[in-house]
């Protein structure tokens, strides 16, 4: 075990998405779900940590655990509850939040969408209705203006691939519309969503605001790779899913270059992201196998290696390799928008936290501008499809009582923030770069 440095110039924090820990979120299309019993564990999103109701107190959590930074998100079905009406109190709420976070010295961070749709959107179609576009700017319009003096960093979406495989491959999220067509149909609105939404945000800061915004897609990269001796499918696989789970929207939403075989009417060559944001948490195996339904193909964990509650691979290196990759293809700053673990015991997030540093420190030395690191997440919360059984928190949360408990990785985490020192990383550097085109 090492030790390392890390720099002051990288801010850390933690992220949340507010469906998975506000509760009491009526017009969700996830409340409809998880109540029809969708949900592995049989809970439902109707509580969990009920932290519209714990604010002041979340808050001065944060603050006591030294975060620097803290990426939420705007729950749009709460602010836009029927078509085209709008709730006072909710946009009110979501300011005193932003403004608690500021007066607390915290930067906030704002994801516009995060998996959950209003009812009512998933009633019209949802992202496969071409006017979804309409709706999205809609809601987008409002939120710059409510909380754009207050707020620097925006994610337009959150992690569309994963989006997408879970409602239109996977089934596993609402409305649960399975289908190839679907997929693509869907995502390219969302990436014209993106595309229009960049715009917007930057006329609105430029003309009214006058002030700096930066606007971004926090991605979720996930490490594919191949055994030893793959099968040509396999293989096959592999380039497929990078293609259309990563590039396909990586270029889409950063540069409006749709891959073929897509088209997208209007779109322009042109750049709409100011940072490039990486959700990362594990490396998967790529299997070729006898079902249909998943097109030949699962996903393993590599064996051998060390896993979370849910059965992930731990694989800090695939943070540097990522890091690298899309350095090198889009030159933008990186922020770590998600990085964590499920880890109901509190054994092993701590050095997951140390290792996945190790790799963002890496990265920096090499002079590659990483500015943020949001660990995932900050309470324990409702995990979709696998509902409120795993563990992701810095913070425990005892569902029935509502407290909080901070966990011990917590308190390493924050001496890290104060410190900026790292003592026992297992400092791997495997060398992933052959495999950087
Ligand atoms: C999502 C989070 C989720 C986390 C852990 C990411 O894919 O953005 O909402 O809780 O992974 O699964």
């Amino acid at each position: 075990m090492k030790s390392f440095k890390l720099p002051k110039t990288l801010k850390m924090g933690s992220a949340t998405s507010a469906l998975q820990i506000e509760g009491n979120i009526k017009w969700s299309n996830w409340l409809r779900w998880s109540e029809f019993h969708y949900i592995f564990d049989g809970s439902t999103c109707a509580h969990t940590t009920n932290h519209y109701n714990h604010l002041e107190e979340d808050v001065e959590l944060l603050k006591t655990l030294g975060h620097e930074c803290y990426r939420m998100s705007i729950e749009w079905s709460r602010v836009e509850p029927a078509k085209g009406v709008f709730d006072p109190e909710a946009m009110r709420h979501y300011r005193k939040e932003v403004q608690l976070l500021i007066d607390n010295g915290i930067e906030p961070m704002i994801t516009l969408h995060h998996f959950s749709d209003p009812i009512w959107f998933e009633d019209l179609g949802s992202w496969q209705n071409p006017k979804s576009k309409e709706y999205y700017l809609r809601f987008v319009k409002k939120m710059i203006h409510v909380l754009g003096d207050l707020v620097t960093y925006w994610v337009t979406f959150n992690e569309p691939n994963v989006y997408f495989q879970g409602t239109c491959i996977d089934g596993t999220f609402p409305p649960g519309q399975v289908g190839l067509g679907n997929y693509f149909r869907g995502s390219l609105v969302m990436i014209d969503c993106h595309i229009e939404a960049y715009k917007l945000i930057h006329l609105y800061y430029r003309t009214r605001l006058h002030k700096k915004v930066m606007v971004g897609v926090a991605h979720h990269l996930a490490y594919f790779t191949l055994a030893k001796k793959p099968h040509w499918w396999e293989t096959i696989g592999v380039k497929f899913l990078n293609r259309y789970f990563h590039e396909f929207y990586l270029e889409g939403m950063t540069y409006g270059h749709i891959l073929f075989p897509f088209k997208l009417k209007g779109v322009q060559y042109g750049r709409y992201a100011d940072y490039m944001g990486i959700n990362y948490y594990a490396r998967h195996l790529v299997r070729a196998t006898p079902h249909i339904e998943t097109f030949y193909m699962t996903l393993e964990p590599m064996k051998g290696g060390n896993y979370s509650d849910l059965g992930w691979e731990i694989y800090p290196e695939g943070l540097y390799y990522f890091g690298k990759k899309l350095y090198k293809s889009y030159g933008l700053p990186l922020l770590i928008t998600e990085n964590g673990t499920s880890d109901s015991k509190d054994e092993f997030r701590e050095q997951y936290i140390s290792d996945h540093l190790y790799q963002v420190n890496r990265l920096i030395k090499e002079g590659i501008p990483v500015t943020h690191y949001y660990h995932w997440s900050f309470l324990d919360n409702f995990e979709w499809a696998d509902g409120l059984t795993p563990k992701f928190g810095l913070v425990e949360v005892d569902y029935e009582t509502e407290e909080r408990h901070i966990r011990p990785s917590a308190l390493f985490y924050k001496k890290v923030i104060k410190e900026r020192v790292i003592e026992k990383c297992q400092c791997i550097e495997t060398d992933t770069t052959q495999e950087i085109r």
